[in-house]
């Protein structure tokens, strides 16, 4: 696949990310071989665990914001199926029936930072950092957000979502959207660790697990995602979110700053 590696190991899943030269950042190919491999995986009996890192200098800069310009040239109903698409990923994800760690380093932002919210296990590099900036290219942390208020509360997805501020891994831990801490040189052997640890762990005990917490603290139902689909869709297009992710590409502030500190 162009957009993503897998290697299968002792029943191990592991999944990079693999777009180093924007990030990680994700297109309509890359979601579409994510959703294809996830599906895979959901029904993979076998497999134990997932371990999702990134290529490069980054975890994973979230969407696409090129793809999401060239929305302005499709029609709605495309607009709004490549929206549900990204909807049906983090659905999947967040229901696949193993356990899922995740190792961010660099940056983790905006559906980056979705992906670590659907993780079970998250470690982090203590010099990445976090955010749910869409807020400030015009568009809004729409799939993401069932998951991320499932992780880390409505409170501190509220304020992080309205303010689109950046925040370090240090917040980012004490508000649980990481679970651990390491350094950069130990992010590696810390996410095998991790996965040491999972895999002491009986394989149906810990889906029977998921399953149990996905009863207790529900996942989005299907309207609620049709619903988070269709806000992103209509925000893209706006004449803000195509003059946010515009000024994204030219390097500038989008028309609505007021000034105060960098994005
Ligand atoms: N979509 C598309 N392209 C992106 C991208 C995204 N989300 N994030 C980064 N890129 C591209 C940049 O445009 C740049 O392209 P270029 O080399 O053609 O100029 C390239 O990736 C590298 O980005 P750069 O900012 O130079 O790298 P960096 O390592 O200094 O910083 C980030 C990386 C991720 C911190 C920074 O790119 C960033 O903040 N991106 C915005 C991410 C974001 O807000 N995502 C939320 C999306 S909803």
């Amino acid at each position: 696949m162009a957009t993503i590696h897998l290697e299968r190991r002792d029943d191990v899943i592991r999944l990079t990310l693999a777009r180093p030269a924007v990030r990680n950042a994700f297109d309509d190919t890359m979601i579409g071989e994510l959703l294809g491999w996830a599906r895979e995986a959901a029904a993979d009996q076998r497999a134990r665990a997932v371990v999702i890192t990134g290529e490069g200098p980054s975890f994973c800069a979230g969407a696409d914001l090129a793809w999401m310009e060239r929305m302005r040239d499709y029609d709605q109903a495309r607009n709004l199926a490549d929206a549900s698409a990204v909807a049906d990923l983090f659905h999947t994800l967040a229901t696949l029936p193993m356990p899922v760690i995740a190792a961010a380093h660099g940056a983790a932002l905006g559906g980056g930072a979705g992906l670590l919210a659907v993780s079970d296990l998250v470690v982090a590099e203590r010099g990445a950092q976090f955010g749910f900036t869409e807020a400030r290219l015009g568009i809004l942390p729409a799939v993401i957000a069932p998951y991320v208020v499932r992780r880390i509360g409505l409170a501190a997805a509220r304020g992080l979502f309205l303010t689109a501020r950046r925040l370090d891994a240090a917040e980012a831990w004490r508000l649980g959207l990481v679970d651990e801490l390491t350094d950069a040189d130990t992010l590696q052997a810390r996410t095998e660790a991790i996965l040491d640890e999972v895999l002491q762990g009986a394989p149906s005990a810990q889906r029977a697990t998921k399953a149990l917490l996905a009863r207790i603290e529900p996942l989005p139902v299907q309207a609620v995602r049709d619903a988070t689909a269709a806000a992103i869709a209509a925000q893209r297009v706006s004449d803000e979110g195509q003059e946010g992710l515009r000024a994204f590409f030219e390097r500038r502030p989008p028309a609505w700053r007021r000034g105060g500190p960098d994005a």
